[in-house]
């Protein structure tokens, strides 16, 4: 007679020095992830929260760029390091622990040291939330973060095209599975506007809106293809914490509020 194995339990540390752990993920690359993580991130810290903002992306950091920071974390013991501040928020990238031009190839089990350390080693302190930027996929990254680290809700960001979409749905699958709690969907680069004052739906129109209805998720905001927007990211000033007042800013700001209230 054969027994089935009882299921694998995993043990979800959580990060120490801060109250809630968020992930902003997407299954595909480019739809914006970083961009609106870090937007998130200064929105919430307009709403008067100590936030942390954690680059998780091991292969291609951006944090260093989208925040104009090239400082090495401090570390007094050889082992735990001090996040970097910036802007007001404390950061950690695999990034500035490496030469931006040195392309990262590692193999699946250093990806998974490499989080341990990210989520266990340093110091935060003080924190309300710290915002987690994810790689694209649904790799070791998103499982190690699913499964061994405790986290309190995961954003899934999209563009509202079919493509995109059949990877969001990967996503919240993944989620749902390893009982992550999904607090919304956003649709990035939901629309263009012109300069004669039109809205331009150039990946399709409400994808993700109703993919987020087919799911019983939350839908938390179309946020436009703006060019203020993606110069404040290569400039490394970050819209909400610089304009905070610009129209793309006040979408991340109701964006951040209904992420507070979720809380
Ligand atoms: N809503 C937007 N409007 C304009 N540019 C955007 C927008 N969202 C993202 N971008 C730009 O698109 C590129 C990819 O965004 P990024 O945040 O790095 O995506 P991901 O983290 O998902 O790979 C960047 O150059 C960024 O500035
Ligand atoms: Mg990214």
């Amino acid at each position: 007679m054969s027994q089935k194995p009882p299921p694998k339990q995993f043990i979800k540390t959580p990060i120490k020095g801060t109250k809630y752990t968020l992930l902003v993920s997407s299954a595909k690359g480019g739809v914006g992830k970083s961009t609106i993580a870090v937007n998130i991130a200064f929105a919430l810290q307009k709403l008067s929260l100590n936030v942390g903002i954690l680059d998780a992306d091991v292969y291609g950091p951006s944090l260093p760029k989208l925040i104009d920071l090239n400082e090495k974390p401090k570390s007094e013991d050889g082992k735990a390091m001090i996040p970097v501040e910036k802007y007001g928020a404390q950061c950690m990238s695999m990034g500035l622990l490496v030469d931006e031009n040195t392309p990262m190839i590692w193999r699946g089990p250093m990806v998974i040291s490499a989080i341990k350390t990210m989520t266990q080693k340093v110091l935060w302190k003080n924190r309300d939330v710290i915002i987690i930027d994810m790689p694209p996929g649904t790799g070791d990254t998103q499982l190690t973060f699913a499964q061994e680290v405790k986290i309190d809700g995961a954003i899934i960001v999209s563009t509202p095209q079919d493509l995109a979409l059949l990877d969001v749905k990967r996503g919240i699958q993944m989620f749902d599975k390893t009982g992550v709690k999904i607090l919304g969907l956003i649709d990035n680069m939901s629309f263009f506007k012109g300069d004669d004052g039109k809205d331009y739906k150039i990946f399709g129109e409400s994808g993700v809106e109703r993919t987020a209805k087919e799911f019983s998720k939350e839908f938390l905001g179309h946020v436009p293809l703006h060019q203020d927007l993606r110069r404040s990211s290569d400039t490394g000033k970050p819209l909400t914490y610089f304009e905070p007042d610009h129209e793309v800013s006040n979408i991340f700001l109701n964006i951040a509020k209904k992420i507070k209230e979720s809380f």
